[in-house]
């Protein structure tokens, strides 16, 4: 049997392309990929992330209780698309029964993989156990993951953080993950009380991979293809998760900086990211469109004064009227669109190795 590259297509041959690592079963060609984000990571970004090689295709996460009852909206955020594998479906809770009906349910829709949320850290979702909440409660951990893996055949992985606060226990959860049959740990080095500041602490994800035989995904600050180089040499970690710094940047996933793109490059996966996205939201693609804009743009001081009008277009054609005006600006400025590079064009070079070490 074989199985989809990151593209969605399939290796040439088992033996000429082994996977990077395996999840339970489940063989994961890759080793980049695209983080859960609420309100990025939907169905047409994890194409463009997909063409570009994110290895695996998590959704945002989803509360246990809201898949309980009748299909609502938030089943809307399991969409997904046919070859996107392997799909791994986020789902958060306090409460190890609800998960597990969640987890029952959702199986229907033939996720590879379902991955619990322990990592949120918003006082919402954290405050009343969940998310990141859970590694506060090792017996909620043990008890979730317990049920989950008995119950269930699809591989059942976890995505958290170092732990609450100072008081880091990481390697104590990791240990019930692992005991309880978690098939994967994705770590985000950052504690609770740390939310998204200081540096995400690697060393800790390296003492992870020593500690546990199942694969672990290191995530926090990776912002360019150095940066993934950097952090699987620091750790040993089995695979790479991008966050922030993939949004209006999947070429991360194909390990290509900002700068060596041309701008003709820009242009066409802008505008097949806006045709995803008017695809699969229809009339709302163009509000859900504008954050993804911004971040395709905002570092182009030559395009500076068409982000106001690109953030109030009110129609996809008015978008590509003014991707039309940007791309003449930039051939009367800077030369043909297909020979400039965004070196020429960005605001200050991006940092091409790790900034932060
Ligand atoms: C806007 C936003 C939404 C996020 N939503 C989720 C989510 O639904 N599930 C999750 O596990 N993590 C979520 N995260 C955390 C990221 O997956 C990731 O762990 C974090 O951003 C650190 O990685 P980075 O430094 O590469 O951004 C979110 C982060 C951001 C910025």
């Amino acid at each position: 049997m074989t199985h989809p590259t990151p593209n969605g297509s399939r290796p040439p041959a088992a033996s000429a392309t082994p996977p990077n690592f395996w999840v339970g079963p489940i063989p994961v060609y890759g080793d980049a990929i695209l983080s859960p984000m609420a309100g990025y990571s939907d169905v047409p970004y994890r194409a463009i992330c997909r063409a570009h090689g994110s290895a695996m295709h998590y959704t945002e996460f989803v509360a246990a209780e809201l898949l309980q009852g009748r299909p609502n909206y938030f089943w809307s955020l399991l969409d997904r698309q046919p070859g996107e594998r392997p799909m791994v479906f986020q789902i958060f809770g306090n409460d190890a029964q609800m998960m597990l009906q969640a987890a029952r349910r959702i199986t229907t829709l033939g996720p590879d993989i379902i991955d619990v949320n322990m990592g949120c850290s918003t006082r919402k979702v954290s405050g009343r156990g969940a998310g990141v909440g859970m590694m506060r409660q090792p017996q909620l951990v043990a008890e979730t993951f317990a049920l989950l893996t008995r119950h269930l055949t699809t591989p059942i992985t976890a995505k958290m953080r170092l732990g609450w606060d100072d008081q880091v226990n990481y390697l104590e959860i990791a240990r019930i993950l692992e005991d309880n049959g978690a098939a994967l740990i994705a770590l985000h080095g950052r504690t609770k009380e740390q939310k998204y500041g200081g540096t995400a602490n690697w060393d800790a994800i390296a003492a992870l991979k020593q500690a546990v035989c199942i694969p672990v995904i290191g995530n926090g600050d990776v912002s360019t293809p150095a940066g993934i180089t950097a952090m699987k040499a620091h750790t040993g970690c089995d695979g790479v998760m991008i966050g922030r710094a993939a949004i209006g940047n999947p070429w991360i996933f194909a390990r290509r900086t900002r700068e060596s793109l041309t701008f003709a490059e820009l242009l066409a996966t802008i505008r097949q990211h806006q045709a995803e996205m008017m695809a699969y939201y229809g009339r709302r693609g163009i509000s859900a469109f504008r954050k993804h804009l911004k971040r395709y743009l905002e570092d182009l001081p030559l395009l500076e004064s068409l982000l106001t009008p690109l953030m109030m277009a009110a129609s996809a054609a008015e978008v590509q009227d003014l991707l039309a005006i940007a791309e003449q600006r930039v051939s009367q400025f800077a030369g043909p669109p297909h020979q400039v590079h965004l070196a020429q064009l960005l605001r200050r070079p991006q940092p091409d190795s790790l900034a932060r070490h």
